[in-house]
């Protein structure tokens, strides 16, 4: 038996028990007299005590010697300590330890196993079984681990039956690149990974599945951020016989849900913006409305005027920033600066001041009088003591940039509470995207999803106005979750896939196999994915989904511990067909 307890286990009612405990050594603490070895395991940490009055020599001896991270198992008895620690369960006792034995050595470890560590980010990716040894990664996994039992206890109690969908498929685009896997049996032929179950789930619910869900893995070849990952994890869900209430219904159930059982939190009713009233109001469809700063457009009171770089722009833009007009005019500076850095593209910035005496001080004042800018107030929701930023230019680029500068902000001035949560849905996306580079429309969600009712003609005439049945879930800022209500006939998908530029052929090659079985009598359906991994990261207060994976891809997406992706013998390639000139 290599234990009778864990490390995290035992209290003052133990105190005269003899016990064994097996772990990894945390910390010697040798003061000649008297060892301490605090030993630690998933459960937490247990102090060890050898000394020279109760503890045979060649044992205390042994102690002093033991290395950080050895694997041993102590046994011994429960004793009180003389000094309590107040800042760990255990800290009321330690154990008196009458044997140990060894059960592995360990090398010095290349970096502290604390919640504090001195290793680096690649060198803790290198040795993430080490890292995962710490409390912060660790916990991070226990709570991907509660939220995801909550997920499949509430999805189950709804009724939804989970259900295993392939890997080795055939191109689903959800907007990325595939992940292809050669074929050694069906030569110069190719499957591709999952972007996402979407086209099964569909097939489940022509199949009767009614309610499906799957905690699935999604592969996506694009480019990462601290949001993304190369392979990640949804909770992918569909329904049978419901329009889109049926489904944010369902979905903000299982979304309060969480927040309730994980976090404590009763929350009300999600909030609804459509598309264009996010764009308008914050200039991002996934806007955070943890904090306010909402935009004003300025049109109507800067334009006209003798400024012409507002004269000449499509839109002109402002926020009003709280307590702003206390920021020096360096500080002012370095935000516009910031806003015409490459990676959010502001050509420059307009400020007006707003005194605490009601007068204001903007820096175009040789255009516009106490009057104009009273209106730019007005606009922007600007008290005495605020700041006004205001930008122009291209309608949408303008709105990305003011937004990024809403975002910087609100980080800065410490709004972006990860303790406060504040989901909303955002509805009535536009069907169709303009690739501004090739001319092409693509779908905005995916090419299965239905245009709003009645809205199928204007396709022909006015593409970009059509509006899509589909919905997003954000949370604090960020999407966690998409989805839609599908087409759900052979017709209609074959309009849609003719509007995104497949041949007839092309989409019969491509989704034949949906269009088939749409004409077995598919049920309306929709549903939804979240994604699990960034859900889970703002549950737990945080942004970087790497740090809820347990073997996360960096940012050129390899797994630098396993030395993934990597070169294959020759062989293997001549197996696969894919070495020619052997
Ligand atoms: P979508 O593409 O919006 O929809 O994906 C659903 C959710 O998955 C998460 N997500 C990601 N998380 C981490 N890394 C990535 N690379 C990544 N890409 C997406 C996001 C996103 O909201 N089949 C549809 C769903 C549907 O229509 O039901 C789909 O995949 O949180």
């Amino acid at each position: 038996m290599y234990r009778s307890q864990t490390c995290g286990e035992l209290r003052s009612s133990h105190i005269g028990s003899e016990v064994s405990l097996s772990g990894w050594v945390h910390k010697v603490r040798d003061k000649g007299f008297v060892v301490w070895v605090d030993l630690r395991d998933r459960y937490g940490l247990t102090q060890l005590v050898f000394d020279d009055e109760r503890t045979q020599k060649e044992l205390l001896e042994k102690a002093r010697t033991l290395g950080r991270e050895t694997v041993i198992k102590a046994t011994g008895q429960v004793i009180e300590r003389a000094s309590k620690n107040p800042n760990i369960p255990t800290g009321d006792i330690e154990l008196l330890v009458s044997s140990i034995e060894i059960l592995n050595d360990s090398l010095v470890p290349p970096f502290t196993i604390e919640d504090d560590t001195d290793g680096g980010e690649d060198i803790r990716m290198k040795y993430r079984y080490l890292d995962i040894r710490r409390n912060p990664v660790k916990n991070n996994l226990i709570f991907r681990h509660k939220v995801a039992m909550e997920v499949r206890k509430h999805l189950s109690d709804q009724g939804f039956i989970e259900v295993e969908t392939p890997y080795l498929i055939k191109s689903t685009p959800e907007g990325a690149r595939d992940f292809v896997v050669p074929s050694r049996m069906n030569e110069g032929q190719f499957y591709a990974l999952p972007q996402s179950p979407q086209t099964f789930k569909q097939l489940l619910m022509v199949g009767g599945m009614d309610k499906y869900f799957q905690i699935v893995k999604c592969f996506r070849d694009e480019d990462l951020r601290a949001d993304r990952q190369p392979e990640f994890t949804q909770i992918d869900c569909e329904m049978a016989f419901v329009e889109q209430e049926d489904v944010l219904t369902a979905f903000e159930g299982l979304t309060k849900h969480l927040l309730k059982e994980i976090k404590g939190l009763d929350v009300a009713d999600f909030p609804r913006v459509t598309y264009d009233e996010a764009m308008k109001r914050y200039g991002n469809d996934k806007p955070d409305i943890r904090f306010g700063m909402e935009f004003g457009e300025l049109n109507d009171v800067a334009q006209h005027k003798e400024f012409n770089v507002f004269n000449s722009a499509e839109l002109v833009v402002g926020i009003a920033v709280p307590g702003g007009n206390s920021y020096t005019r360096k500080e002012i500076d370095k935000l516009i600066d910031w806003v015409k850095r490459p990676q959010v593209g502001a050509k420059g910035m307009v400020y007006c001041r707003c005194n605490e005496d009601g007068s204001y001080k903007s820096s175009v004042d040789k255009f516009y009088d106490q009057n104009d800018l009273t209106k730019w107030a007005a606009v922007t929701g600007a008290k005495s003591g605020d700041l006004i930023l205001v930008l122009s230019g291209k309608e949408h680029e303008t709105r990305t940039q003011l937004s990024a500068l809403r975002m910087e902000l609100a980080e800065r001035m410490g709004l972006r509470k990860p303790d406060e949560f504040a989901p909303l849905w955002v509805v009535d996306f536009p069907l169709l995207e303009l690739d501004e580079e090739t001319g092409h429309y693509h779908a905005m969600h995916h090419p299965f999803t239905s245009p709003k009712p009645g809205q199928l003609a204007l396709l022909d005439t006015d593409p970009a106005a059509v509006r899509a049945n589909a919905y997003d879930l954000v949370l604090n800022g960020n999407e966690i979750g998409g989805g839609s209500i599908r087409i759900h006939d052979k017709k209609t998908q074959e309009i849609m896939f003719k509007h995104l530029g497949f041949t007839p052929e092309e989409a019969k090659a491509q989704f034949g196999f949906l269009m088939d079985a749409f004409q077995y009598g598919a049920p309306p359906h929709g549903g939804i994915a979240f994604g699990l991994d960034r859900l889970v990261s703002i549950l737990g207060g945080q942004e970087t989904i790497r740090d809820f994976i347990a073997f996360p891809k960096n940012n050129s997406g390899r797994d630098v511990m396993i030395d993934a992706p990597s070169p294959i013998d020759d062989e293997q390639l001549k197996e696969l067909n894919l070495k020619l000139d052997l």
